[in-house]
């Protein structure tokens, strides 16, 4: 990477995976700067393309999350992407999603991805992670009354740590030559169900904690109905659900280690360091 200032746009910036990515950026010397709706260093709406031009001013490198709970952005995407490039942004570190590559096409996961691989001025490096742990320590798959209620059929997947997902991110945004046109899936050492999940929560926590896995319609009409998720986002938890329910759920790999030099963070560990979250009076 060439010119001045080095300094990243990290989207979703005070979200799961961009705050750490922004921390780690820098302790590692790059400048970064966090962008969101809502507590970040600048204001960035994907839904009020005014406030795009101004995050880019100075920037030479992109962390991409696209808009969250949406199905349909690609040409929101692709808009900002030009800007993006005229502004000077050299390469793009998309957070897509484990499977990416074979997204339902009413979902753009997929569009932004083969909208990366035409940009000939912009290198790209795609994260592709599964389910992340902290799904179970925030408002996603919250445990209530003893109880994770999600569908599985009793499928596995690989939960990741997201610190780990945002690890690897800072190493392609800090040497992007060395990851450029990279696809990386992100995952946990360990192919778990979501009652092993329950069975470490308990562990930690010395309380029961149970799977119920319920019925895929049950779940997402219910998200929808509560006005958890918009109707639009049903085929997206479908497809997410349905890729565990059929068996073929993320299976552990190296990517982390390749990239980041350590061993992912196992469930049980992840759960140890954040105990509270299921034990703190608010969590009661
Ligand atoms: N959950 C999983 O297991 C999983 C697994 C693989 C991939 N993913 C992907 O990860 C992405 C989410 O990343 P994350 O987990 O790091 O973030 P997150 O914790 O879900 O937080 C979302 C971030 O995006 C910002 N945001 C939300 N709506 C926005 C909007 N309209 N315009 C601008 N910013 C907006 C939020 O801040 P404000 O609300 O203040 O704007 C926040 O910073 C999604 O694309 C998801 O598909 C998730």
């Amino acid at each position: 990477m060439t010119g001045s200032p080095q300094t990243a746009l990290v989207l979703g910036g005070t979200g799961r995976t961009g705050s750490l990515v922004a921390r780690k950026l820098a302790e590692r010397g790059l400048g970064a700067r966090t962008a969101a709706r809502h507590g970040a260093d600048v204001l960035f709406d994907w839904d009020d393309p005014t406030t795009h031009p101004g995050a880019l001013v100075g920037v030479d490198r992109l962390y991409l999350v696209t808009p969250v709970l949406q199905v349909t952005y690609a040409d929101r995407v692709a808009a900002f992407l030009d800007l993006a490039e005229a502004a000077g942004v050299h390469h793009v570190t998309y957070l897509s999603t484990y499977g990416g590559d074979q997204a339902p096409p009413e979902v753009d996961i997929k569009s932004v991805e083969v909208g990366l691989a035409v940009r000939g001025a912009i290198t790209h490096s795609i994260l592709r992670p599964a389910w992340v742990m902290q799904n179970f320590s925030d408002p996603h798959l919250p445990v209530v009354d003893g109880v994770i209620t999600v569908p599985t059929g009793g499928g596995t997947e690989a939960f990741v740590d997201a610190a780990d997902i945002a690890a690897v991110a800072v190493e392609t945004l800090l040497t992007p030559e060395a990851h450029a046109g990279a696809q990386y899936a992100p995952t946990g050492p360990q192919a778990l169900t979501v009652g092993e999940v329950a069975d470490a929560i308990a562990s930690v926590t010395n309380r029961p904690v149970r799977h119920h896995d319920i019925e895929p319609g049950a779940w997402i009409g219910g998200a929808v109905a509560a006005g958890l998720v918009p109707a639009d986002y049903a085929v997206m938890l479908s497809w997410l659900t349905g890729s565990i329910i059929s068996g073929n759920g993320s299976t552990p790999n190296d990517d982390i280690e390749k990239v980041t030099g350590r061993p992912p963070a196992a469930f049980h560990d992840f759960a140890r360091r954040n105990v509270r979250a299921w034990t703190s009076p608010a969590a009661r």
